[in-house]
């Protein structure tokens, strides 16, 4: 038994196909990268299985049994994801393809019809470019300015800073609700008020919290929240975007074609009513039943429990990690106020060889700038490593990088 904050890690481990399998011969897979993709249990395996092979049909076009199962198990998820994220209604879960298309249809759909020249939108310096960017292109349409919070040295948001530029009347405060790089979790909830306070509207990137923590929509007090299955045990290819109802109905469609129509003339539409309104041709069916299946399955083990689990292993791998000589680790060192992220440099080794050194030892981490060059630009760094732990990981995962940084450290010496 390998019990930590009362998930038993070894049980978990095996309802994981990939994490049976050696990546070279006789070499088991670590898997340290969970910010970039998490592994799928069997059980989400199995629901895209059943579907494709018994249930396969368009939804919400048919009525043959087929496209009824099909309309009923997409329909089952998203009333699975709502209640698992605290949403009012189901209405308010849109499916799309990830975080990534989430963030762009509100800054194409909210900020076209809502933004203009020199409206204001406040950022961070810890984003993921997939919250920069849909704003810079934004920008570049619109003429819309962009404000940057200052992230400081401990990789901590300068709240100072954010009330000043609150100053600035903005319309908009998009951040990250968990840095994929620094781990750092941000005061969302004080974010949110301030924000509201100052007579804007929040956009949460939620891609790293919602898998890693209890997050009620709600209770964070946000406007729009965007998350992505695959990085929590879910399929690639879709992802949610939860927004206020009545924003979202205040707001035009992003993309047009079927399914988010009422009614098409020659010369115009009239849009269908949430949250089918956003969801235009078909739609990743199977995998938003795989989602569901996700969701069901990070709610057996409890989300609290996932947390404490995820809190006491990043405590341990930033103890471990630090001891190696050469090391720096970025981020807050208050494990407290961090996920289960750890971004490290070692002196004299780029980042790409760590992890091809670590990959030998069948330990997989991410090497790069994680898509956030701006943060890495911010520190003078061209990129990190990065190990990130799930449910599946235990401190002897931890053990195996911090054996495999000594020897990359002793063969680059
Ligand atoms: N956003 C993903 C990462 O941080 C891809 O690796």
């Amino acid at each position: 038994m390998n019990i930590n904050n009362g998930i038993d890690i070894d049980v978990i481990k095996k309802d994981f196909p990939a994490l049976q399998r050696e990546v070279h011969p006789g070499v088991p897979l670590v898997y340290l990268d969970t910010t970039a993709t998490s592994q799928k249990p069997a059980a989400v395996l199995d629901s895209l299985n059943r579907y494709y092979s018994y249930h396969n049909a368009n939804v919400h076009r048919g009525i043959h049994t087929l496209a009824e199962e099909a309309t009923a198990a997409y329909e089952n998820s998203r009333k699975c994801i709502a209640s698992f994220i605290g949403a009012t209604s189901e209405k308010e879960v849109i499916f799309l393809r990830n975080t990534t298309e989430a963030i762009n249809l509100v800054a194409h759909a909210w900020g076209r019809s809502k933004l203009v020249a020199g409206d204001r939108v406040i950022l961070s310096e810890m984003e993921h470019h997939s919250n920069l960017v849909p704003w810079h292109i934004l920008s570049e349409a619109l003429g819309v300015e962009i404000d940057v919070i200052n992230v400081d040295d401990e990789g901590y948001l300068d709240m100072d800073h954010y009330v000043n530029l609150l100053n600035n009347g903005p319309k908009l405060v998009s951040v990250t609700h968990m840095s994929n790089v620094l781990g750092t979790v941000n005061p969302i909830k004080t974010i949110s008020t301030l924000a509201h306070d100052a007579g804007a509207i929040v956009m949460v990137d939620a891609a790293q919290s919602v898998p890693h923590m209890k997050v009620d929509v709600n209770e964070i007090g946000a406007d729009f929240v965007a998350f992505s299955a695959h990085k929590m045990c879910g399929p690639t290819g879709i992802g949610v975007l939860w927004g206020r109802r009545d924003i979202l109905e205040d707001i035009p469609p992003f993309l047009g074609g079927g399914d988010m129509i009422k009614r098409v003339y020659l010369r115009s539409f009239a849009p269908n009513d949430l949250p089918y309104k956003f969801e235009a041709g078909t739609p990743a069916i199977g995998e938003a039943i795989g989602f569901g299946e996700a969701v069901r399955y990070l709610d057996g083990i409890g989300m609290d429990k996932i947390w404490d689990h995820e809190q006491t292993l990043v405590k341990y791998a930033m103890e471990k990690v630090n001891q190696v000589p050469g090391v720096t680790i970025y981020g807050p060192s208050n494990s407290q106020y961090r996920g289960g992220v750890v971004a490290f440099t070692l002196d004299g080794v780029h980042p790409h060889d760590i992890a091809q050194v670590l990959d030998s030892d069948g330990v997989a981490v991410r090497a790069g700038h994680h898509c956030a060059m701006p943060l890495h630009e911010k520190y003078s760094l061209m990129a990190t490593a990065r190990a990130s732990f799930y449910i599946y990981n235990d401190v002897d995962d931890v053990d195996a990088l911090v054996d495999s940084l000594d020897k990359v450290r002793h063969m680059f010496k």
